[in-house]
């Protein structure tokens, strides 16, 4: 299987510093094209297209310009989100470090579509090398009347400037993000509001991924009942993967959605190293599902990845062969997330402490049937009650492992310490 490079099709083949070889390839023709159209009909599109956020949880995008756009209450924003901390994620790195104008440009007509004035790109503050090009975009898109005032000749203006996060991966929650440009900690907020009504200074805001603004030139280019061809029904176009763990090769590649997750193994990972086995594959990154070997027939789709009671799609696949233990990965996950909780609320504050004690009896061999329940119910009440995605999402590796692993759960039982 070949890679199919839409969004990645400039990785490696111009200089992302310079604007001249970003127009010699097509960039800014979606632009272009796009003030040209009446506003709506550029949402229309993206609809057509059925473009789903690429940030995990899948969103449709035209939904949020909608929204957006909608609103009257005046100035409007527009936030990129590349604060990219799952591990296991590389993807929007890659995109920014590689070809930034292709987000702005994305960014750009998701402005004059909504009426947005002014868009923030939020990156970890880990990106060094992609806040350098992408400030050095910015910069060169203004002196090209690509963003600034009366953007290409039209009553159309928009400028954006670059936030930093400080390393903390709940900020790349979207009201957490939002607190930290508005320059509180980044802290969770009860919803409704939602962004689009109450955002940044409690103006109209509309968030989206790095993935998901480079997707927005390549819709109006090609059309959105071209763009709708490509992948399955629930989930169009492509997706890039970012392909980690054992596998012989490791990297971002982008291919349509659909494809069974074997063949990203084999294919561009060229399959695992020394030939062992593979064990479990963790799929989205920390907050997603882990799953056994028989199950990588299934395909890359977005409604197959919510089966698993999660929202998973930022697109990692960890690799990890049959040296891995199941309980170690789950003990390393929990403390990340123990370390990450903001604590605002209980049961992600209290519930991570409680899942690394039971996980450790599990490891050395001491719980019981009644820590197996324990396990079980916590998990499931912190996916349900947390007050945002951190702390739902994080027991996803525990409930999937004790829906596939479960024998290994009980073999730990059933060995007491000095048998
Ligand atoms: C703890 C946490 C961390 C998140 N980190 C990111 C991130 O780094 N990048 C991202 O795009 N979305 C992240 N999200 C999802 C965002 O809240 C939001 O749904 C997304 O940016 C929307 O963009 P999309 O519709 O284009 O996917 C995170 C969510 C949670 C709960
Ligand atoms: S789920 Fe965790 S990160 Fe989210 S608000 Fe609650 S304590 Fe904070």
């Amino acid at each position: 299987m070949m890679e199919m490079k839409v969004i990645s099709k400039r990785f490696g083949k111009v200089n992302p510093m310079s604007i001249a070889d970003f127009i010699k390839t097509d960039g800014y023709t979606a632009l272009k094209k796009a003030v040209k159209m009446e506003k709506i009909t550029v949402i229309e599109e993206v609809q057509t297209s059925k473009l789903r956020g690429r940030g995990g949880a899948g969103f449709p995008t035209h939904l949020k310009m909608m929204g957006l756009a909608k609103e009257t209450n005046i100035p409007k924003y527009i936030i990129c989100n590349a604060d990219e901390g799952e591990p296991g994620n590389f993807k929007d790195r890659t995109l920014l470090e590689n070809d930034p104008f292709q987000v702005i440009e994305g960014m750009t007509i998701v402005a004059y579509a909504t009426g947005a004035t002014l868009g923030f790109v939020y990156i970890r503050g880990e990106y060094q090398e992609a806040i350098r090009i992408m400030k050095n975009a910015i910069e060169e898109a203004k002196l090209n009347n690509f963003l600034g005032n009366k953007i290409l000749g039209k009553n159309f203006n928009f400028d954006i400037q670059i936030r930093s996060g400080a390393g903390s991966y709940v900020c790349g929650e979207e009201f957490a993000l939002i607190e930290s440009i508005e320059g509180k900690p980044g802290r969770t907020r009860v919803k409704p509001p939602f962004p689009t009504s109450k955002g940044v200074f409690s103006q109209p805001t509309l968030i989206n991924n790095v993935e998901t603004f480079a997707n927005i030139p390549v819709i109006i280019n090609i059309t959105g009942k071209e763009f709708a061809k490509v992948g399955t029904v629930s989930s169009t176009g492509t997706k890039l993967i970012c392909l980690s763990g054992n596998t012989k090769i490791k990297g971002v590649f982008e291919i349509p959605f659909g494809v069974p997750i074997r063949d990203v193994i084999n294919d561009f990972g060229g399959g695992v190293k020394n030939d062992r086995k593979i064990k479990m594959v963790q799929l989205g990154g920390s907050c997603g599902p882990i799953i056994p070997e028989y199950m990588l027939d299934m395909i890359i789709d977005y409604e197959r990845f919510e089966e698993f009671e999660s929202k998973t799609g930022a697109g990692a696949i960890i690799v990890m062969d049959d040296r891995f233990d199941l309980f170690d990965i789950l003990l390393k996950t929990v403390h990340f997330f123990e370390h990450e909780s903001c604590g605002k609320c209980v049961p992600c504050r209290e519930g991570h402490v409680q899942l690394s004690i039971i996980l450790k009896k599990f490891i050395n061999k001491e719980a019981t049937t009644k820590d197996l329940d324990s396990l079980e119910s916590l998990a499931r009440v912190m996916h349900q009650t947390s007050l945002c995605g951190l702390g739902q999402t994080s027991p996803t590796s525990i409930i999937s492992s004790l829906r596939y692993f479960r024998d290994e759960f009980l073999d730990r039982i059933d060995h007491p310490v000095n048998l």
